[in-house]
C-alpha cells in the first residue's frame, strides 16, 4: 500500500473522527454496511480488465464484495484515514491497489477509471465541484460514477444532518434528489438517475449513477459535445 497525498497528522476532523472509529467501524456499523453495500453493487457492472476507483473505501468492504464479485477487474481504493486503509489494505489482496487521498485532489491521471464509486462519503466534501470535478478528470470519456449517501428528502435524514452540522466536525451537507441531480449535471455529466430509499426506519439513502460526457473535436475546432443529452 502506498501512502502518498495529504499527509495523515489527523489534524483533519474526518482523519480524527475515522482514526477513532476504525477499529470497531465494521462491526458497529455492520447492518448499514451491508444495506448500502448491496444497493450500490447493483449498480455495478464491470467487464474484464475494466478499471474501478472506490473513493472513500474505509475499510475496503466495498472492494472486497466487487473484488469477489469481478476478479478480472483492475480494483483501487482511496482514503484520507490511515487508521481506515490500514484495515482495508488487510482484507483486499494485494492486486487492489489503495492509496492515501481525498476526494478533492485524487492521487490518478486523467481518464484513469471506467467506473467511480463513492459509497457514504459524499457528505463529508467540502467542495463538492472540486471533487466532482476530479472524479470527471480521472474518468475515462463515457466513464460511470455511482454514488450512494443518505437522502436529506428524508425528514429523519434532514433532522440528523443538522444535528451533525452543529455537533460533530466531521460532518459536513446531506443532500436531497434534486441538489444531487443538479450537482451531478453542472458537472456535466449526462444520464442522471437518481433513486431514493429507505434500508430500515431510520436511514433514508439514495444512490445516483450518471456517466461524464465524451467531447470530440469538430473540424473547425470547436469542442462539440457528442453524447450529453
Ligand atoms: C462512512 S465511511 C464509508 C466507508 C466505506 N465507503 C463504506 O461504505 O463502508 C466514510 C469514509 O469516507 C472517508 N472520507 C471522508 N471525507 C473524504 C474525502 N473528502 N475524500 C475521500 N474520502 C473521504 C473517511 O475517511 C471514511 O473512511
Amino acid at each position: 500500500m502506498k501512502h502518498t497525498g495529504l499527509k495523515n497528522n489527523n489534524k483533519n476532523p474526518v482523519q480524527k473522527e475515522y482514526a477513532r472509529l476504525s477499529q470497531e467501524y465494521d462491526d458497529k456499523w455492520s447492518f448499514y454496511i451491508k444495506a448500502t453495500l448491496q444497493k450500490t453493487l447493483k449498480k455495478i457492472e464491470l467487464n474484464s480488465g475494466d478499471r474501478l476507483l472506490d473513493i472513500g473505501c474505509g475499510t475496503g468492504a466495498l472492494l472486497e464484495a466487487i473484488e469477489k464479485r469481478y476478479p478480472d477487474a483492475i480494483l483501487a481504493g482511496v482514503d484520507p484515514t490511515r487508521e481506515m486503509l490500514d484495515i482495508a489494505g488487510k482484507r483486499l489482496s494485494n492486486k487492489v491497489h489503495i492509496e492515501q487521498g481525498w476526494a478533492e485532489k485524487l492521487p490518478f491521471e486523467d481518464e484513469t477509471f471506467d467506473i467511480v464509486v463513492c459509497c457514504s462519503m459524499f457528505h463529508y466534501i467540502r467542495e463538492p465541484m472540486v471533487a466532482l470535478n476530479e472524479i470527471m478528470r480521472v474518468l475515462k470519456p463515457a466513464g460511470r460514477l455511482v454514488i450512494t449517501d443518505w437522502c436529506g428528502d428524508y425528514m429523519i435524514c434532514k433532522i440528523y444532518d443538522l444535528f451533525l452540522r452543529v455537533f460533530n466536525k466531521a460532518h459536513f451537507k446531506t443532500y436531497g434528489k434534486r441538489a444531487c441531480h443538479k450537482l451531478l449535471f453542472l458537472s456535466e455529466c449526462y444520464d442522471i438517475k437518481v433513486e431514493r430509499y429507505k434500508i430500515n426506519w431510520f436511514w433514508g439513502m439514495m444512490t445516483a449513477t450518471a456517466r461524464k460526457k465524451v467531447f470530440y473535436l469538430e473540424k473547425m475546432g470547436d469542442a462539440v459535445e457528442i453524447s450529453g443529452k
